[in-house]
């Protein structure tokens, strides 16, 4: 049985209603709630909705349809929860924006990568199936993103992701506070290089699985502001900026493509 809210209804984590999103079905989910008047702001005017824990909305307006930008906060659990209620209020398409640390040397920082697919190191997405199931992308959103990106000559790689629920071990980064990786981590960087998967980060496999469960459609893409074939360091200031740059303008044209597209 699908449960949506009531038009009044403030959802408890969230902190917005139906009647807020103004019947808007696609939503942009960045992880971090001080990227989102930026990323609204991009789309068209914007304002702001909600602001509850990690969760920040703002609505905007694509050519006068509404699209929602809602930050997740990061990691599997958080985006279980932000799509659990977004789904309530009727959006049916979410577009993941955030940044990755490259596992390939041909994929540099500030490139962009478009995820089909995700390695399951998280916990929340095998709350919704079991770990046979496959962490895919829509391909219907996910087309969009690669045209977009293709169109606008930017540098991008569509593959699969490892996204793990933690940025050290997970992601067998050494310079932790105790600089220990758990055994079953040790020489995992490595062999998901060899496999041909791109990249990590920490959302990307719960938003499509739990999508999947519940009928919903969820693409991704990020900025690589590490190169973890060359160290574990994250990238200077300058090369967020110029990877954000590049997700934004692939963002904005896949929406349009997408909206126009639908009318
Ligand atoms: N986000 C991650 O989870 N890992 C990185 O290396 C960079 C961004």
């Amino acid at each position: 049985m699908i449960k949506s809210s009531e038009n009044d209804e403030i959802l408890y984590h969230i902190g917005i209603s139906r009647k807020m999103v103004e019947g808007a079905e696609y939503a942009v989910l960045p992880g971090d709630p001080g990227r989102v008047r930026f990323l609204a702001d991009k789309i068209g005017p914007a304002r702001h909705l909600g602001t509850h824990r990690e969760y920040t909305s703002y609505l905007a307006k694509l050519q006068g349809t509404p699209v929602l930008v809602s930050s997740t906060g990061m990691g599997g659990p958080s985006v279980s929860i932000g799509l659990e209620e977004l789904a309530r209020l009727g959006i049916k398409n979410f577009i993941r924006v955030g940044t990755t640390g490259s596992i390939q040397d041909n994929v540099e920082l500030a490139d962009l990568v478009i995820n089909k697919g995700a390695v399951r190191l998280d916990g929340a997405s095998r709350h919704y199936a079991p770990l046979e199931f496959p962490a895919v992308a829509s391909f219907g959103l996910t087309r969009a993103l690669i045209d977009a990106a293709s169109e606008l000559s930017l540098p991008y790689h569509v593959g699969i992701s490892v996204s793990s629920d933690t940025f050290w071990p997970g992601q067998e980064r050494y310079d932790s506070f105790t600089g220990y990786v758990p055994r079953a981590f040790q020489g995992t960087l490595e062999e998901w290089r060899i496999l041909g998967a791109l990249n990590y980060e920490m959302e990307t496999a719960t938003l499509f699985v739990a999508a999947q469960a519940m009928g919903l459609s969820a693409a991704s893409v990020c900025g690589v502001i590490a190169k973890r074939t060359a160290g574990e360091k994250i990238a200077p200031p300058d090369v967020y900026k110029l990877a954000s740059e590049r997700f934004v303008d692939v963002l904005k044209l896949a929406l349009a493509k997408l909206i126009i597209k639908k009318e």
